[in-house]
């Protein structure tokens, strides 16, 4: 049994002579295998600790750099893609014995393997290991810290199922983005002394002016005064840095919240099922996540500011009863009936921006629906009409708006007076009390109480709008959550099988409605098709052909019977597993921006240009690439108005094709292009379709001809399935589909001689 602390020393011992050319060659290939095998070993500890957690990783999935060993980064990423917690550590041997293994530890090992840490025992000051590598039965090895020093610099990878509050599967809420705010704990408790400290200097210029008003006009000490300005000049000095601190640090807070839940946001968003989108209109989505920036705002300003602020009212409450009781009184009555007055408002105020954002969120959706259908909107001349429709919601949204700030316009206004009393009126209650008892009450005393309670009102006012915001804020949490909180496509995107395709499709009694509907889109559908052939779907338009596609995508996946990929049920599989095994061109595609390249390859990881140029000219894209300017580097712009709809078709199959998908689906994919464009797709298709299975969904059924199978559908039924030449002879509603188109040629008959040559040469 090889133990964990060994192998590296077999690894670098044996050197390569430096003059011996062969023996250097030789090492070095030693080397490489005695990389791949490391990295096998810790791909496999890493696998078998996710296998703890009952998920399965795809070595796919993987993203390194081609011709490097993955990094801990990559490989934490890889995990968490998988759906789990993971995080990679830097340890030390006495942390190490303080893991409570509740579910296993891997420690990346120098020579770049893995060793799976199993169980420790602080009382020996051991740890036992497991290579991943062993057969299951070996026992672990016992290994001390001297032992484990040399062959583990600490890295270490922990792996968890259970997930925290604020990990990717919470709902989102305002918990949610304030437990993202409290993991800033050490900033935030920087900001909370800060603030104290703040609030103490506060009261230096109050204290300064009674003195100077108290001690230095009066005996006229020139010496107090300048040891005053000192100090008034320090405190100054020390208060802007603190305030230019707490400023900073607020910002810090504000970004990296903002990134985290942006980027979740972003995840979870992709995570949706696309009948999601389907339903949604785009505006009322993009409106819906923008709200996250009023959120993240609120939380890393205004609430922030104002829990500060109260921090400071609690230093100063106290000071302002112990200079002037009375007026400390006066004060505190102000402060109650300003809080009385905002908390009448709240409800009121609340319903009234809510009626506002829901008519900024319409109108929102009129102007993303004007620019996605822009050429539409052009070639029917609509322009009026979109105006129109703008104008008048924009007419009503600014009314509900005015309305809105008019509302909220009056707690403002009821609370000014009080503010104006609390900070002016107590001078000339201050000055009653001076004339009545001028013992207890002096002028100093008087201008230094009103400086301080000014500061006692407006974090009240603020507290007021702080309020304000909640509830503008809350709103904003709905439209996030009615976005977010949506089921995901797949709860675990890690679970399901992740099969090697060999392509075979069988529907089995398959039923489907689609949401909201009665009638059946498929009804009772069932067919096979063997891995390696050709599966034409023709019916009329609604018949239930992209139904079928869309199933086999595992884009819904709540229908009944069975569709089987392999033998293995669909809703078994993984779904990014499968999709990126699939290839799949409609009849609209995006294209993004970039260059011709990079939509070909798409991100795949490891394609190469070369692997382009092949996909190219597999979908027959090569001859107008090569004449574009830049050919494969041409940038195309969001829509591609650059290229042809035939060109931008081709370049589809290419990117559908370059990863050798097991399964191809080309819904329409032909249907929008000119007849030569056609010809030239369609003279390609056997060469598409040669070592995968092919699902053809086309109107021109002189595209299918070559099928091995064609599919007819009717309402959602299977009415026949054979070869073309069979379904001319005996199937009726196919027979009428081919008349119709191809009446020209047959010149009435219904014998199909034109396109028997084309099957017997595929023969
Ligand atoms: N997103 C949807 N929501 C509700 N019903 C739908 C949806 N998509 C399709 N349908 C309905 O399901 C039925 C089958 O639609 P499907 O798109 O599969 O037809 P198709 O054969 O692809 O038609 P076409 O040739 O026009 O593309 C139709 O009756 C259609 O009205
Ligand atoms: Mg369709």
């Amino acid at each position: 049994m090889s133990s964990t602390d060994a192998r590296p020393g077999e690894t670098k011992k044996g050197g390569p002579t430096p003059d011996d050319p062969q023996a250097q060659a030789a090492a070095r290939s030693a080397e490489r295998d005695a990389i791949s095998e490391a990295l096998e070993s810790r791909l496999m500890a890493i696998e078998a600790a996710a296998r703890f957690h009952h998920v399965e990783l795809d070595r796919d999935e993987l993203r390194y750099p081609k011709g490097s060993t993955p990094s801990p980064a990559s490989l934490v990423e890889w995990v968490r893609d998988g759906g789990l917690w993971c995080r990679a550590v830097r340890m030390r041997f006495g942390q190490l014995l303080k893991v409570e293994v509740a579910s296993p530890v891997i420690l990346l090992l120098r020579d770049g393997s893995a060793a799976i840490l199993t169980t420790v025992d602080p009382a020996r000051n051991i740890v036992w290991l497991k290579d991943p590598r062993a057969p299951s039965g070996d026992p672990p090895v016992a290994v001390d810290e001297l032992r484990l020093s040399q062959v583990w610099s600490g890295e270490t990878m922990l792996l968890r199922a259970i997930r925290e509050l604020t990990d990717e599967n919470a709902p989102f809420s305002f918990l949610w983005v304030w437990g993202l705010v409290r993991q800033e704990g050490r900033l935030l408790r920087d900001i909370v002394y800060g603030s104290v400290a703040l609030a103490v200097l506060a009261l230096v210029p109050p204290i300064m002016v009674m003195t100077v008003l108290d001690r230095v006009l009066t005996y006229k000490s020139l010496s107090t005064l300048s040891l005053i300005s000192l100090f008034v000049v320090l405190a100054t000095l020390y208060e802007t840095m603190l305030g230019h601190a707490r400023r900073k640090i607020t910002y810090i807070i504000g970004a990296r919240v903002d990134a985290k839940i942006t980027l979740h946001v972003f995840k979870r968003m992709l995570r949706l099922p696309l009948d999601f989108f389907e339903r949604q209109q785009a505006g009322v989505i993009t409106y819906n996540i923008a709200q996250v920036n009023k959120i993240r705002e609120f939380m890393t300003g205004k609430m922030m500011t104002t829990v500060l602020d109260f921090i400071t009212l609690i230093v100063i409450v106290p000071v302002i009863f112990f200079i002037q009781p009375t007026l400390a009184w006066l004060t505190m009555a102000c402060a109650g009936l300003i809080a009385v007055i905002i908390v009448l408002f709240i409800g009121p105020v609340n319903r009234a921006i809510g009626r506002w954002t829901q008519a900024e969120t319409q109108k929102s959706s009129v102007l993303v629906e004007t620019l996605h259908g822009i050429r539409t909107v052009k070639s029917l001349a609509m322009e009026p009409q979109q105006r129109e429709n703008w104008d008048r919601r924009t007419a009503t949204s600014v009314q509900l708006r005015l309305e809105a700030s008019d509302l909220s316009n009056w707690p403002q206004t009821l609370i000014t007076p009080l503010e104006g009393f609390m900070t002016r009126g107590v001078v000339l209650v201050g000055a009653a009390l001076a004339i009545m008892d001028p013992a207890s009450v002096n002028p100093g005393l008087i201008i230094a109480y009103m400086m301080i309670s000014g500061r006692v009102a407006s974090p009240l006012a603020n507290l007021a709008k702080a309020m304000d915001d909640l509830q503008e804020v809350r709103i904003a949490v709905g439209f996030v959550q009615s976005v977010v909180n949506q089921a995901p496509e797949s709860v675990n995107p890690a679970a399901g099988l992740r099969p090697r395709f060999e392509g075979n499709i069988e529907y089995n009694k398959v039923n489907y409605s689609y949401p909201g509907t009665k009638t059946r889109a498929l009804d009772g559908v069932s067919f096979e098709v063997p891995a390696g052939t050709m599966l034409g779907l023709v019916g009329k338009s609604g018949s239930g052909k992209s139904t079928i596609t869309r199933l086999l995508q595992g884009i819904t996946r709540d229908y009944e019977g069975f569709v089987k990929l392999d033998g293995n049920d669909l809703r078994e599989i993984n779904l990014g597993h499968m999709r990126r095994a699939f290839g799949v061109v409609l009849q609209e595609n995006f294209l993004f921006r970039g260059t011709i390249r990079e939509n070909i390859i798409a991100g795949r990881p490891g394609m190469t240009l070369t692997d382009a140029v092949r996909a190219a000219r597999l979908a027959g894209a090569e001859e107008f690439i090569e004449r574009m300017p830049n050919g494969y580097e041409t940038w195309i712009e969001e829509g591609s108005p650059n290229l042809s709809g035939g060109q931008r078709q081709r370049l589809a199959i290419a990117r559908s094709v370059i990863h050798d998908p097991r399964l191809l689906i080309l819904d329409e994919a032909t249907s929008a292009l000119d007849p030569e464009s056609e010809a030239l797709v369609n003279a390609n298709l056997t060469r598409l379709g040669k070592g995968r299975t092919m699902v053809i969904v086309s109107h021109r059924l002189t595209s299918l001809t070559e099928c091995d199978q064609i599919l007819v559908l009717d309402k959602g039924k299977v009415v026949d399935m054979a070869p073309h030449l069979v379904l001319v002879e005996r199937c009726s509603v196919y027979r009428q589909l081919w008349l119709q188109q191809n009446r020209h040629l047959e010149g009435g008959g219904v014998r199909a001689s034109g396109p028997a040559p084309v099957l017997a040469q595929g023969d």
